[in-house]
């Protein structure tokens, strides 16, 4: 158990999101973790699930990712409860559904601050001590919105949003490699979580058709793949887009 390292995913703190699913896996998987978000009620309420049901150091911590200074303080904590961090799963996400024309000011930063500048903050705080320790796994969570134009539920500025961690996933995984730290991303396609709010059932319907798997997928299910790119045997992957979208785009 040693050497298995300590892991941060970010936006853990929803009852049905992937973030928490992701926590769950790695723990089960040995990894001590640490859930940031800026509930810090449910962080801690589901770290102490975590505990209990593996044995394992869990955490919760506070931490909104747009914010340098919270990131900063949050990862401190982390080292200091949990130990070096060697996993980091940037997760935290927001989306917006609408037209492009329709999209206000405060709507286009607030998506794009939450993925771009949240993956941004994490990996800035945590790469450097990463590749002092010649060991790290970083896994970004993108979407197929950024690779096929949006989608139902999200709108242009999701999809800018969720290009730019894929292509920031790229560069930065060029300057980790020789360090031994990998950086991949997972591009989820329609998962049932509660991240769209309310929808219309028949809308999901409606897409949920032209699935070829012919359903949602599940936040276990992306989690399984965020853990495996998080393990050891992935150490020869970095770089990488990895679809989980029942075949909804093909590429
Ligand atoms: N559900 C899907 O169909 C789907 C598809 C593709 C990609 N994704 C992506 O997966 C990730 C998880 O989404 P989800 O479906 O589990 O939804 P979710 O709403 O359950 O999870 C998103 C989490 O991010 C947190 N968050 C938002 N802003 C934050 C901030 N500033 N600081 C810290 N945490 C913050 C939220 O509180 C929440 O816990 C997101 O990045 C989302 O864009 C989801």
């Amino acid at each position: 158990m040693a050497n298995i390292p300590a892991a941060v995913v970010t936006g853990a703190t929803t009852a049905r999101g992937i973030g928490r699913a992701i926590a769950l896996r790695l723990a089960e998987n040995g990894h001590p973790v640490a859930l940031l978000g800026r509930n810090l009620v449910t962080a801690r309420e589901y770290a102490a699930e975590i505990s209990d049901k593996y044995g394992i150091p869990a955490v919760g911590v506070s931490c909104d990712v747009t914010d340098p200074k919270s990131v900063d303080e949050a990862a401190g904590e982390v080292d200091e409860r949990l130990g070096p961090v060697g996993v980091l799963v940037n997760n935290a996400g927001i989306t917006d559904p609408g037209r492009f024309v329709d999209i206000d000011v405060a709507s286009w930063n607030a998506v794009v601050d939450v993925s771009v500048a949240g993956t941004v903050n994490m990996m800035q705080r945590m790469v450097p001590d990463m590749m002092r320790r010649k060991a790290g796994r970083i896994v970004n969570i993108t979407s197929v919105s950024a690779q096929n134009g949006g989608g139902v539920f999200g709108g242009a500025h999701y999809a800018a949003a969720k290009s730019s961690v894929a292509g920031l996933t790229r560069a930065v995984s060029r300057e980790c490699a020789h360090a031994g730290v990998t950086v991949n991303a997972v591009a989820p396609g329609l998962i049932d979580t509660d991240i769209r709010g309310e929808v219309d059932p028949a809308l999901i319907a409606e897409v949920v058709s032209g699935i070829p798997v012919g359903r949602m997928g599940t936040a276990e299910e992306v989690a399984a793949t965020v853990a495996f790119l998080c393990g050891i045997e992935a150490a020869y992957i970095t770089g990488a887009t990895i679809d989980i979208n029942g075949g909804l785009y093909l590429r």
